[in-house]
């Protein structure tokens, strides 16, 4: 029999969860599994606030409990407004997860500039994509420290990815008439958030926060080429994409107490394709 304290461990209600890139596709996924979980939910992501309120009017999310902020992460002070108004209306926060990252879905219009060969990939692009993958969570982690050491505790999610594991393979992205190469700055800066993961939870350990990376691997949508799904599917021990809600659960783990003893450590979860 399934000892019953143990299931109240994965519990979130009534949890401040701050998700930055919130109105994204995984973002949305979180806020919906841990609302209906009796969690609040804080979204911070920097599309227009127009944008982001028409993507949670969907109807399951009506009852939830969200607070949502139109900022960069990467802008200090937008960062600090947004705690503070957050423990305005929240008046904690138990777990950040900076979840934000330049990542445009394969196949898509704003995705060109960032599969181009490597000899012409675009240096302010790079700068660009490590400040809002690497910085930006620094900057939210800097902001929510005090906060959560006041708190006596908290949590930290940083999303990389299975490219903090291991290199892209450029052969899923190519087709014959097609030569494509996954961004140089999404490994670079993904594999720096697991560097940057433990050298936090090193030092807010004696302050009961704890600092985890959260390495997904590829999501499969219908939007996809579907030849392209196919090869990335081909790649992991299961043969198939990730669906867009397996991550949740491994997320409601990590955010609450049902990881209590873990910290600096990097959860992959990528059909076991690094292992292979
Ligand atoms: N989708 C996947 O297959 C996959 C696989 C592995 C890892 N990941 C990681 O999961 C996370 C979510 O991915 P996704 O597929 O939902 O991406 P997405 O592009 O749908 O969502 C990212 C969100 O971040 C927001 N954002 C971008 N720059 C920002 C900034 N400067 N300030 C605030 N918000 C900003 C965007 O507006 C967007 O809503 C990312 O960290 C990504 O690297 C995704």
């Amino acid at each position: 029999m399934i000892n019953s304290k143990a299931l109240e461990k994965f519990s979130l209600k009534d949890k401040v969860i701050i998700i930055t890139g919130g109105a994204g596709f995984l973002g949305m996924q979180y806020a919906l599994g841990f609302g209906k979980a009796g969690a609040k939910i804080v979204i911070w992501d920097n599309c227009n606030i127009k944008k982001l309120k028409c993507a949670y009017s969907l109807w399951e999310y009506r009852k939830l409990k969200i607070l949502w902020s139109s900022i960069d992460v990467t802008d200090e002070q937008n960062v600090e407004k947004s705690v503070s108004d957050t423990l305005l209306i929240f008046e904690r926060i138990d777990v950040l997860i900076n979840n934000a990252a330049m990542n445009p879905a394969v196949g898509s219009e704003e995705s060109q500039k960032q599969f181009v060969p490597y000899d012409e990939y675009p240096i302010d692009l790079f700068r660009k994509e490590i400040d809002v993958n690497l910085v930006g969570p620094m900057i939210c982690m800097k902001a929510v420290i005090p906060i959560m050491k006041r708190q006596g505790g908290g949590v930290i999610v940083n999303v990389a990815s299975e490219v903090s594991n291991i290199a892209h393979d450029h052969r899923v992205y190519n087709d014959p008439e097609n030569r494509k190469y996954k961004s140089p700055a999404y490994t670079a800066s993904k594999t720096g958030l697991v560097g940057l993961t433990r050298q936090m939870a090193a030092y807010l350990g004696q302050y009961n926060i704890r600092v985890n990376a959260f390495s997904p691997g590829g999501v499969g949508t219908d939007k996809m080429p579907a030849d392209f799904v196919k090869r990335f599917g081909s790649t992991n021990m299961l043969g198939r994409m990730a669906k867009e809600n397996e991550y949740v659960a491994a997320m409601m783990f990590l955010c609450s107490d049902a990881s209590s003893f873990m910290t600096g450590a990097n959860l992959t979860v990528d059909g076991g394709k690094s292992s292979w």
